[in-house]
């Protein structure tokens, strides 16, 4: 594996793969990579011929009050583990070459990144967005994959695709979870093995709305209500928010009556965590 930190090796390469028609799969991440990231590698490899990862901790995502400067970094084991993975290169730009003069040039989604986590991370759909489109025009990827974990991160940038016409499939994979159930996350470092335990009761909470669709009760209220009760039970998690939307459009409904997912934030003492689950009637 070879890894690159210039953007114009980086680009000048992948247009040279582009010319010679070979499928360039792209896998972006922050790094400290864990299974969920490694299992996004196996599926870029299943759909393309090269594989790009990139490691970037982008600091336009960030809001200042944010672990921008404490976020875990390793890229030595990163670089073993993407390696061991297949990965064709490993691309760790640095925030200078990736916004040259500041972050004049802004990609920007109205409607998708209003609700859910929009209002809690001003800037933060900005900046992912912003980040990707200048990935996609250095990585030149055929194909790339998102993990399902950062749900409306996925909708937001599958539309920005769609709208900005970029020529890339996006292939979204199922979250890949701890057999105790929670959601894999470099973040989870940072619990304690008491919020850790607790944490437990997020994913616990959105199966129970699950549960109950699944015996017949459509009521996104009632279906929210039987989640928060599971989740708020242990005397520590704070909801930001729990709603229940269209898979696709990301809008609130009332009934589940069509293809859905159940979405929430939640605050565990310092540790803000994610997580969501399909509703499918
Ligand atoms: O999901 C992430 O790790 C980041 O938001 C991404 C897509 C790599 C953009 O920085």
């Amino acid at each position: 594996m070879e890894t690159l930190s210039s953007v114009k090796k980086m680009q000048d390469l992948a247009l040279s793969k582009n010319k010679a028609g070979i499928r360039i799969g792209f896998v972006p991440t922050m790094g400290f990579l864990h299974e969920g990231h490694l299992q996004l590698i196996d599926v870029a490899k299943k759909n393309s011929d090269w594989v790009v990862l990139s490691i970037f901790v982008n600091p336009t995502q960030f809001a200042p009050n944010e672990d921008l400067d404490r976020y875990p970094r390793d890229l030595a084991r990163d670089q073993k583990l993407a390696a061991a993975r297949g990965v064709d290169v490993c691309f760790t730009p640095t925030a200078e070459e990736i916004y040259p003069g500041g972050d004049q040039s802004v990609v920007l989604l109205t409607e998708l990144t209003r609700g859910l986590c929009g209002p809690f991370r001003p800037g933060h759909f900005r900046g992912v967005t912003t980040v990707v489109a200048k990935l996609f025009n250095l990585v030149r990827p055929d194909v790339a994959i998102f993990g399902e974990k950062d749900y409306q991160q996925l909708r937001v940038l599958s539309k920005m695709v769609e709208d900005l016409h970029f020529p890339i499939e996006i292939l979204a994979v199922p979250t890949f979870r701890e057999t105790d159930g929670l959601a894999m996350s470099s973040r989870n470092v940072y619990l304690s093995s008491a919020e850790r335990q607790e944490a437990t009761h997020i994913v616990q909470g959105l199966r129970k709305a699950q549960e109950a669709l699944a015996k017949g009760k459509t009521s996104s209220k009632q279906l929210i209500q039987l989640a928060k009760e599971a989740m708020v039970s242990g005397g520590n998690i704070q909801l930001e928010y729990l709603e229940i939307v269209d898979a696709n459009s990301l809008a609130a409904v009332d009934q589940v009556i069509q293809p859905s997912r159940i979405l929430t934030a939640v605050r565990l003492n310092q540790n803000r965590l994610i997580d969501n689950l399909p509703l499918n009637p």
